[in-house]
């Protein structure tokens, strides 16, 4: 676990190559990762790259990632002055393209030409390139592998995408490589196509074949075929995809809200990344109650409000210019929702004092009063995130 100081991520950004920010939907994963990246890039120094899966429109816009693509962007210093800062290192944003990199990849690891263009003319792969989800999940910490490799970063962070089950993408890379050397994969590559050929008169494959048309089980053979020449490769790199997940060079931020459901899933995380030996550099709460709502001094005047006299109303209404019966309604209203406010941040503020963190560093970020899709309020979350 990262011995940073307390409420502060500035020595996971600072000392770390990749961070990763994970957790359940919806809860700021994205946001928090831009925002860690740009307040790394302005405030500690050093080449960042944020890499993104999904950004709302907005945000992708504020980044400069116009369009779809995995290129790399860099984002031009005046976004950064624009916002009243200057940086005193670089941030550049990539988004995830699933087919893109599935190609790229592909590519790199096909012997020769004709493979390549078999492999991607495949409808099957077309298939589950786009279709499953999984492969999401492969290609993210694939393409994570490719840019760390390259050596241009001194941080990269990492979103990752709001999967089914939130772990899927850690196992992934493992379970390609499972895939490779399965007995199933050996079993229908080998010796050669006419094994496949050869199935394909038995009852089961003849039903299937029926369902299924015989164009299917001819692009599962072709597939598997190609597929084979490239194991070696594949499954070296799978391999090198967990390492790197799992040495000291890279650690998790887990990202939630304080809400039960998202908190519980963030908890169930937590503890799956710790079982496999990963690193939890920080425990992100974002979109918190402000503390000013659990103020005892705050909650006896909103309880002395509440216990108003007509004549108090009366007095005030008179003060304000405004109908006595009109303002009581509102101040009923007014104390009404702080208090509710009140009791959901004394909620909040326990569940957070009984999340495990097992020696990661617990950051709240609190609900800004609007969208964070620019440059200045990334780096108004990323100030929380270095605890300034
Ligand atoms: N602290 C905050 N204050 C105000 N708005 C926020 C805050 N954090 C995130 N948001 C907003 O919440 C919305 C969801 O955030 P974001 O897209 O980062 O979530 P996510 O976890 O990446 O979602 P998904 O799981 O769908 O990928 C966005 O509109 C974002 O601007
Ligand atoms: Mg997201």
């Amino acid at each position: 676990m990262s011995g940073s100081s307390p409420g502060s991520i500035e020595r996971l950004l600072g000392e770390r190559e990749i961070v990763i920010a994970c957790g359940p939907g919806g809860v700021g994963k994205t946001t928090t990762a831009a925002a860690a990246a740009a307040i790394a890039a302005s405030r500690l120094g050093g080449d960042v790259l944020v890499l993104t899966v999904d950004p709302a429109r907005r945000l992708a816009d504020a980044l400069g990632l116009k369009g779809l693509g995995n290129q790399v962007t860099p984002v031009p210093p005046e976004v950064f002055q624009a916002a009243g800062e200057t940086p005193l290192g670089t941030l550049s944003a990539a988004m995830l393209d699933t087919k893109q990199s599935w190609d790229a990849l592909i590519g790199e690891h096909a012997p020769d030409e004709a493979t390549r263009d078999r492999i991607l003319h495949n409808p099957l792969y077309q298939n589950i390139t786009e279709r499953f989800i999984q492969s999401h999940d492969y290609i993210a910490m694939e393409r994570l592998y490719e840019l760390h490799s390259s050596g241009s970063w001194d941080l990269i962070v990492v979103d990752t995408p709001p999967t089914r089950n939130a772990l899927d993408f850690l196992d992934a890379p493992a379970r390609l490589a499972d895939f490779f050397s399965s007995r199933l994969l050996r079993w229908l590559i080998a010796p050669s196509r006419s094994t496949l050929l050869g199935i394909a008169s038995k009852p089961f494959t003849q039903v299937a074949d029926r369902i299924l048309g015989t164009q299917f089980l001819a692009d599962i053979t072709e597939f598997f075929v190609s597929l084979q020449s490239m194991y070696d490769g594949f499954v070296e790199r799978a391999n090198a995809v967990s390492r790197l997940l799992a040495d000291e060079r890279t650690s998790f931020m887990v990202v939630s809200t304080s809400e039960t459901v998202p908190l519980r899933e963030a908890e169930f995380f937590a503890t799956e990344l710790a079982t496999r030996g990963l690193d939890i550099g920080a425990v992100v709460l974002n979109k918190v109650l402000p503390t000013s709502l659990s103020d005892p001094d705050a909650l006896a005047a909103t309880r002395r409000l509440a216990q108003r006299t007509p004549e108090m109303t009366a007095a005030l209404a008179a003060r304000l210019d405004v109908d006595a019966s009109v303002l009581d309604r509102v101040l009923e209203t007014v104390t009404e929702s702080f208090e509710d406010f009140a009791v959901v941040a004394r909620r909040e503020a326990s569940s957070r004092e009984r999340f495990p963190l097992g020696g990661a560093t617990l950051l709240t970020v609190p609900q800004l009063d609007r969208d964070v899709h620019d440059m200045e309020g990334l780096l108004t979350l990323g100030s929380y995130l270095l605890g300034s």
